[in-house]
Order: structure tokens, then C-alpha cells, then sequence
């Protein structure tokens, strides 16, 4: 097998990353880490968020991948500094797009929904501070929503009554411009498209993120050429059910791992 991507997550919402790596990358194979048991990270310590973040990275080494993306708001915010300074290979990783969000808001107000971890994490503020000067960015924590998520509830009543509850105070305060800032929640896009006005754009990084890793493995030289089918294996230490009826990919091999 030529060197995979390595993907991880604290659980099931990266995969909406993997979505977009496969349709941007076709011919590369992949390895996928949903951490599920310990999700939500979002909850987590800085100093949790590191270690979690270290052995779902040195697991992804040991498997041979040549790049590794960090496809969780919370664990890029706390932790690719730390990765990038010691270990060897090239780290891709998703942040709040709020550069985006910025240059498109008329009203100058801007939603990011997130979770506690990414919110409080100093990178989120130092990129807020760098490119929303002059722009209220109205924050909300996520809280529940990634627990809805993770057991397969993606269209629950549960789900709607958190995000109304998350969603109305901010278009009260007039934003135009959501961000979602957790892999997880571009599950729940029906759920907020229902909720949010057709006037309010919503912006999640998943393919900025694909297309940041073909420029670094071009760069790097390691995009594959290979002729083979690509191969997608994926590793779960909670359900395989929920994470195989989310990727919904027939060829793809799912297992449960200790890790
Ligand atoms: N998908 C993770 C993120 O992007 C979820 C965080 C969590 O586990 O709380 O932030």
C-alpha cells in the first residue's frame, strides 16, 4: 500500500474532512482515527487535548502515513504547534474560518459556533484578533451537540432544540455570516439550514482544508501516482456502526481498535 494520509478526530465529525480529501485526492489511500471514546475533546484540558492529540499522531506514524491532518478544530487550536515542533512529517490542520467569514460579512458581524476547547484556545484568538479588526465575532460553545453527533443522532429534536437555542441570540444580534467551527457540525447542516434565514452564509473549512493538502503534498513531493484502487481504512474505538453510516463508503474498511 503507498503511504497513506493519516486523518484523526476525537470522534466521527472528520470525516466530513475525509469527504473532501477524497474528492480532491482520489488516489491516495487514507487512515482514519475517530478517538470516540474520548470525545467530546471540546470539554478537555489544553494538556488533555496534547496528550490525546500526540497518541492518536504517534499511532498514525507507527501505521506509515506521510502527512497527517489534524481534522478537529479543538486539537489543531491546542496542539499542532506542539506537533508540528516534533515530529517529522507535515501537519495539516482546520481552524474557524473566520478570514473568510471577515471578508464577506456586510453587517460586520460574524457567528462562530465552536466548541469550549477551540473558543478558549489562544490560536482561535490570535486569528480572530489578526483578521477580524473591527468585526463583532459573536462566539457560541457548541455544548452537546458533538455527544448528539457521536451517537448517531444527527436529526433529533434534541439537535434542533440545542441549535435554536445557539443560533437565534446571534441572528439577534444580526450576523450574516456563520462559521462552523467543528468538524462535527457540518452534519447538521439540514438542521441549521432550517434554522438560519437564506440571507446568512454559512462557512466551514473542509475544502480549504483538502486543498491545503494537495499543495503541501505537491510541495513535498509525496502525492501518490499510484494505479491502484485507493484504499480507505478507518479505526474506531467506539461504534463502527455509527462511523460506517456516516462515511458511507461500500469499499471502505471499518474496525474497532483499541486506542
Ligand atoms: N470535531 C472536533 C472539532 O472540530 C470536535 C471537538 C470535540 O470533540 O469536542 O473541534
Amino acid at each position: 500500500m503507498a503511504k497513506p494520509i493519516g486523518i484523526f478526530d476525537s470522534g466521527v465529525g472528520g470525516t466530513s474532512i475525509w469527504k473532501e480529501v477524497v474528492k480532491m485526492l482520489p488516489k491516495e489511500n487514507t487512515i482514519y482515527l475517530a478517538d470516540s471514546i474520548n470525545a467530546p475533546y471540546g470539554e478537555k484540558t489544553k494538556e488533555e487535548i496534547l496528550r490525546l492529540s500526540i497518541k492518536n499522531t504517534e499511532l498514525l506514524l507507527n501505521k506509515g502515513c506521510k502527512i497527517i491532518i489534524v481534522a478537529c478544530n479543538t486539537a489543531t487550536t491546542n496542539a499542532i504547534n506542539y506537533l508540528r515542533n516534533h515530529y517529522n512529517v507535515p501537519f495539516i490542520g482546520i481552524e474557524p474560518a473566520i478570514k473568510p467569514a471577515a471578508l464577506q460579512t456586510k453587517t460586520n458581524k460574524i457567528g462562530v459556533l465552536a466548541t469550549k476547547g477551540t473558543l478558549s484556545s489562544s490560536l482561535f484568538h490570535n486569528t480572530s484578533k489578526l483578521f477580524a479588526e473591527g468585526i463583532t465575532v459573536v462566539e457560541q460553545e457548541g455544548t452537546g451537540l458533538v455527544e448528539l453527533i457521536e451517537s448517531g443522532q444527527l436529526y433529533s429534536e434534541e439537535v434542533k432544540r440545542l441549535l435554536t437555542s445557539f443560533l437565534e441570540p446571534m441572528l439577534e444580534l444580526n450576523i450574516d455570516c456563520l462559521v462552523l467551527g467543528c468538524t462535527h457540525y457540518p452534519y447538521l447542516m439540514p438542521v441549521i439550514k432550517e434554522i438560519l434565514p437564506n440571507d446568512v452564509t454559512i462557512i466551514d473549512s473542509g475544502e480549504a482544508v483538502a486543498c491545503q493538502t494537495k499543495t503541501v503534498l505537491g510541495r513535498n513531493k509525496l502525492l501518490s501516482n499510484s494505479i491502484d484502487r485507493a484504499e480507505h481504512v478507518f479505526y474506531t474505538n467506539a461504534s463502527v456502526k455509527v462511523l460506517k453510516d456516516l462515511i458511507d463508503w461500500p469499499t471502505a474498511q471499518v474496525s474497532k481498535l483499541d486506542f
